[in-house]
């Protein structure tokens, strides 16, 4: 296994090297879904068809939220030079329903165009930040609470925090409805890379060391990610396992609260977080207020859930620079019995939207860098 070199401090400067270090940023399975292109200096953001999750993330919320990372990554970048970006969506952004199942990207549809402006960025972050943050899915010991002074948070955004025992049930709850859907489960098997004989190792997905999975399991493992005539079959018995489990996960409550905040509780471990958007402080309610929202799969225009994107990297990057490692659970919000699990454990009201979850810790080692279709 190879570890790509990081880009000179140097290179590329201007659009192009702003694009390069955005690519750093992340994205459920890895995907990389963004398609940039740097058209007379303005950088016009499209997605590749092909790599959306339609079965994972039938609402396009972690595909938005991976492009407001990218966003959030190219304004660090250009920060470093004196520059800004602003931002203006098109709109093809609330229209992703119209996008095509499969293919490249189509340049006559970018979702966003970035124009470079002459005044900096303000940001405490560096390309560099972007380019050696990392997800880490190891074990994590308890840290500072990071979260609470996170650049730059609006009014309409917010982390919550969820207790460690509830965390527990609802990520298995999750993890379960993911198993128990087979073209859920497909889809996330096709972005796994086992083993460095898969052809895709060194572009995108998720490795067995980014996973954490021992050697000897990879290898046992690897032919069925990548022979349809074995994982098909393996799949139909874990789907029936898991919607067994799925089952019990859903009449069984959630255990008891543990009293005062999440994270003091004795023998904290992670802390478990929730990004959580009011749609009462954003001015649109949970009926849709703004034509936007009309034809969306999610109940908050495209153009927020790429904004709170933009937080979610910041506090990503926020949380790397003080040391401590994320691990995200996006199941917890993909699973409706999982979210309204933790919507009641949180006490969240209608309109308030849940779009991440992930824990937050110490790692004791380093995570393994994930591949990037631009190494
Ligand atoms: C919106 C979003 C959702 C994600 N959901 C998950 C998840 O549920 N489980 C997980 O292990 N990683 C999740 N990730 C992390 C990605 O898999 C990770 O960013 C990608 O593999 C690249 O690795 P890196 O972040 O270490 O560069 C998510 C990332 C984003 C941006």
């Amino acid at each position: 296994m190879t570890s790509s070199q990081h880009q000179p401090a140097t290179a590329g400067r201007g659009p192009d090297g702003w694009v390069r270090v955005a690519a750093r940023a992340p994205s459920a399975h890895n995907t990389q879904p963004w398609a940039p292109r740097v058209v007379d200096g303005t950088i016009e953001l499209g997605v590749v068809p092909g790599r959306l999750l339609t079965a994972g993330d039938p609402t396009s919320r972690d595909l938005l939220l991976a492009l407001g990372a990218w966003v959030e990554s190219a304004e660090v970048a250009a920060a470093a030079e004196g520059r800004s970006l602003r931002v203006e969506p098109t709109p093809h952004l609330e229209r992703l329903d119209e996008l095509p199942v499969r293919g490249p990207a189509d340049p006559a549809r970018p979702l966003l165009v970035l124009h470079p402006q002459d005044e900096a960025y303000p940001t405490p972050f560096t390309p560099d930040d972007v380019r050696d943050r990392r997800v880490h899915r190891g074990p994590l010991a308890a840290a500072p609470d990071v979260f609470a002074d996170v650049p730059d948070v609006p009014a309409w955004l917010r982390f919550a925090e969820v207790d460690a025992p509830a965390m527990a049930q609802l990520v298995r709850l999750g993890t379960a409805y993911t198993v128990a859907r087979p073209g859920i489960a497909a889809e996330l098997v096709r972005w796994l890379r086992l083993s460095d004989q898969h052809p895709r190792y060194h572009r995108d997905g998720m490795t067995a060391e980014m996973l954490f999975v021992p050697g000897a399991v990879a290898r046992l493992a690897a032919p069925f990610t990548r022979r349809a005539r074995l994982r098909d079959p393996l799949l139909r018995v874990a789907g029936r396992v898991a919607l067994a489990l799925e089952g019990l996960g859903q009449a069984a409550p959630l255990p008891a609260a543990p009293h005062g905040r999440p994270s003091l509780a004795p023998a904290a471990g992670p802390q478990h977080l929730v990004l959580v958007a009011d749609t009462r402080v954003l001015g649109h309610d949970g009926v849709h207020s703004r034509t936007e929202a009309m034809d969306s799969r999610l109940p908050l225009p495209h153009a927020d859930v790429v904004e709170a994107g933009r937080v979610l990297q910041r506090s990503w990057l926020h949380a790397h620079r003080a040391g401590v490692s994320v691990a995200p659970h996006s199941e917890v919000v993909d699973s409706p019995y999982a979210e309204a699990a933790l919507r009641r454990r949180l006490g969240l009201r209608r309109a308030e939207v849940v779009l991440a979850v992930f824990s937050a810790g110490r790692a004791a080692t380093p995570a393994p860098r994930s591949p990037r279709l631009t190494d």
